[in-house]
Formats: C-alpha cells, structure tokens, sequence
C-alpha cells in the first residue's frame, strides 16, 4: 500500500481539493485528510487498473507495479485495503460531522458503478469495439473526471462553500478531468515512456477507445484545450483565490507526464 501511495504521482487530485478550499476562500489545510484519501481512492484505482486481467502494465510512476513487485494477490489486497483506508480517513476529515458524511457520501457516489469502477467496466468492455462519440466520453467522464470534479467539490464543501459555488468547482473539476484524460491518451501516443513513468503506445495495443484513436492527435488537443477553457469560465465568481485552479488548468493540457 505504501509502495504505491508515496510513489512520485502528481498528487493531482489532493492538490486540487486543497485548492478548492482556497477558493472558496478557506484555509486549504482543512482539506487535508480528505485529499490524501482522495490520493488513496486513486491509488487503489491505478494497482488494479495496472493488473493483468485489466491494462496488463508493468510501469507506473516510474517503478514496477505493484504486482509485479508484489505478486498479484498481494496487489488485489492493497488496492482493496486502500479503498477501505481511503473511507476511514474520509470519514474523520472533519471535525464537523457534517461535513464529514458530504464528503463520504460524494466519495462512495464517485468510487462505484456510476463512477470510477462503472468507467473501469465500459474501458475494458469498449477495448476493440467500433467507437462511437458517445461512448468515448461517458467512459472518459466516469473512469477520470468524476473523480477529479469531486476533489473539487470535497474541498469546496470543507471550505464552508455555498451549493452553487460547491457545483461551479465541480462544473470546473470534470471539465478538467476529461480534459486531463483526453491528454493522457495523447501522452500514450506522443509520450517518452520514461518522462511519464509508464508504458507509452498500448492504448493502440489493446485496441482501447481513446481521443487520438477516433479524432485523431490534432482534434484531440484541441478537444482538451476546448475543455481546458471550459474549466476555466467556471472558476469565474468564485469567493477565493483561484489562481492555481486555473495553471492546473493550463498545465493538464500542456505537461510531460
Ligand atoms: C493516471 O493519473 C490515471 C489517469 C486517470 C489518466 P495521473 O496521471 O494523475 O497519475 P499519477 O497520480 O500522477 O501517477
Ligand atoms: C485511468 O485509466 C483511469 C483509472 C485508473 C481509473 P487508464 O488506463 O487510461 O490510465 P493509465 O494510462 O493506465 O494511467
Ligand atoms: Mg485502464
Ligand atoms: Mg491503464
């Protein structure tokens, strides 16, 4: 477990929870705790995304995988102990039990079959099937930008934020995310494989419905830059200082790894 939490990631999704507080105009410390189980959430998601039966890959962050490294029992343990770690820590990310239970709640509508795992489901499903527009983007929303809209709205929501500026960090949060996951696939075809710390080219391998594979590179970053400023109109009116919101922005369409 701690072999795949404190590996170098980019620690995205705590980053922008913690931001999200400040945008609202809190202290960003408040959202802490709940970003490291955000942090968790994802790290369960990547040792099980990584296991054969799923993407079969034997790099991440730059290291072997977990069970590569560990054997793949040990790594289906982990991932569902870090799951069940992420809850706890949720659950005590507040001292207002109300608060706490929102973010709980956002995070267990998030995690499962409307969510992350249901996104899990339709890639591998999807993997070799004729692509259709739609498709792509709901496997996109679910597997990636849900998660991210709800770091936003865990850290607006712990910032004390009124709902509709709760529900602009969330229009910004998934924006951002498909933005991002659109760029990850144009990373696995344009990417060093040692800059991203993982395997470059196997998307096309295993026949996976990504952006560059249906629109082609050039339409795919100008779908993430469309995106990218979607994110951005909705930071617009928000309490706080949102200054690092918005380079996330710039920097998720623009980045190496
Ligand atoms: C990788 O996420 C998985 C996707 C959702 C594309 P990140 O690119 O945020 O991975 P780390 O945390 O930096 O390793
Ligand atoms: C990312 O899946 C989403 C989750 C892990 C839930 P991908 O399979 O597209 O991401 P990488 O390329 O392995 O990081
Ligand atoms: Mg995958
Ligand atoms: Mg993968």
């Amino acid at each position: 477990m701690r072999y795949a939490l404190l590996a170098p990631g980019k620690r995205i999704r705590p980053v922008l929870c913690m931001e999200s507080a400040r945008a609202i105009g809190a202290d960003p410390a408040l959202a802490l705790d709940a970003g490291c189980a955000l942090e968790m959430v994802h790290c369960f998601s990547l040792i099980h995304d990584d296991l054969p039966a799923i993407d079969n890959d034997d790099m991440r962050r730059g290291r072997p995988t977990v069970h590569v490294a560990f054997g793949e029992a040990t790594a289906i343990l982990a991932g569902d102990a870090l799951f069940a770690l992420a809850f706890e820590v949720m659950a005590r990310c507040s001292d207002d039990p109300t608060l706490a239970l929102a973010a709980v709640a956002e995070l267990a509508v998030t995690s499962g079959t409307r969510g992350l795992v249901g996104g899990e489901l339709m890639d591998i499903e999807a993997e070799g099937v004729q692509p259709s527009a739609d498709l792509l983007q709901q496997i996109h929303h679910q597997k990636t930008a849900v998660l991210m809209g709800c770091s936003c709205v865990i850290g607006g929501i712990l910032g004390g934020g009124k709902p509709p500026q709760v529900e602009a960090l969330r229009r910004y949060g998934i924006a951002l995310g498909l933005a991002f996951q659109v760029y990850d696939d144009i990373l696995n075809v344009v990417g060093d494989p040692e800059t991203l710390g993982k395997s470059a080219g196997s998307d096309a391998e295993r026949g996976k419905m990504t952006f560059p594979a249906v629109y082609g590179l050039a339409e795919s970053r100008k779908m993430a830059e469309d995106l990218r400023d979607q994110a951005l109109i909705a930071l617009r009116g928000l309490p706080g200082e949102a200054t690092m919101l918005a380079q996330l922005a710039h920097f998720v369409v623009n980045r190496e790894s």
